[in-house]
């Protein structure tokens, strides 16, 4: 099937960068949001992204305003009917997700059409369950910031058809022009399942005084030439985003690797969630 009419539910971090995405690539996308205050700061970060791609010269005025015109905001779920490809982008809370799914499977009329969740570690299986049709339901999951980053994991529960994991790594490949590995519903999938122990490693290290978060960051760009530091990219991610995955995977775990280091709790209970709230670790 050619996929042309999308959607995403919610426009975070992560929804907006994939609305982005999906709109620079010729779709019609649908944003979800809860509230009209909530629409327009998704609609705001979408729009500071694209005037920075225009500055960056990734993109010209004229796709810029293409990718804009394609993209509309419902506070409504039902105005999702006539969806194709609709992937869920909420906070990481397994109940929402499971109603959102719920509600989906209610008002999406086309039974070809994808439900995808691009939940960092949470089982795609129990979302599939919340639907009459969980062979049509998978993970598609993006990298903070969408817009940048090339990989896209694509997520298989038991009950994914094939037919469903083809066709999402032909549009992700295709449409989108980004890099799909195939990642089974394990916690965490390939990367956070790397990725989070490392997370909360480095923040155990900053907790227990060993060293500087300066230092961290200092360590792992300096010496391993990663792009940027332990410390500032579980800000990028989202210290409520990074604690939720943590909690996700130790709950189905018990991997102490996984288990989330108090501070970090500490710092979501002070409402600190790194960039997108103006300050974690480090201030913006
Ligand atoms: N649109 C399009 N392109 C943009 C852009 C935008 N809004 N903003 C920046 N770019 C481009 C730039 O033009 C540049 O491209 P170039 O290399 O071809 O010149 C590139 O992106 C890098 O941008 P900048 O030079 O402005 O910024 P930095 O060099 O400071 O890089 C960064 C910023 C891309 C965030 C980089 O530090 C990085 O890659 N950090 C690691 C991010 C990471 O690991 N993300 C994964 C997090 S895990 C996750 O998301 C999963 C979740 O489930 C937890």
């Amino acid at each position: 099937m050619s996929i042309q009419r999308t959607a995403v539910i919610g426009s975070g971090l992560m929804g907006a960068g994939i609305a982005e995405v999906l709109a620079k690539s010729g779709l019609d996308v649908i944003v979800r949001e809860i509230n009209e205050e909530a629409s327009a700061a998704g609609r705001a970060r979408i729009e500071k992204s694209l005037n920075r791609a225009v500055e960056k010269g990734k993109l010209d005025e004229s796709a810029r305003e293409a990718a804009l015109s394609r993209l509309s905001f419902t506070t409504d779920i039902a105005d999702l009917s006539d969806r194709q490809l609709v992937i869920e982008a909420a906070s990481e809370n397994e109940e929402i997700k499971k109603t959102i799914f719920a509600e989906l499977d209610e008002v999406v009329t086309d039974p070809e059409a994808i439900l995808a969740s691009n939940t960092s570690s949470m089982p795609i299986v129990r979302f599939a369950r919340a639907t009459a049709r969980p062979e049509r339901v998978l993970g598609v999951h993006f990298f903070n910031p969408a817009p940048v980053q090339p990989l896209v994991e694509i997520v298989s529960s038991v009950l994914t058809a094939d037919e469903v994991r083809t066709t999402a790594t032909s549009f992700v490949t295709d449409v989108l022009g980004k890099n799909p590995i195939q990642a089974e519903d394990r916690p965490g999938f390939i990367v956070n399942a790397l990725l989070i122990p490392y997370l909360c490693s480095a923040i155990r290290m900053l907790e227990s005084g060993f060293a500087t978060k300066e230092d961290i960051d200092a360590g792992m760009v300096g010496g391993c030439a990663h792009p940027m530091g332990p410390i500032k990219l579980a800000d990028l991610v989202g210290l409520d985003t990074c604690l939720y995955a943590a909690q996700s995977m130790y709950d189905e775990t018990d991997d102490p690797a996984t288990k989330p280091p108090v501070l970090l709790s500490r710092m979501v209970d002070a409402g600190l969630l790194g960039v997108k709230s103006g300050r974690g670790f480090y201030e913006y």
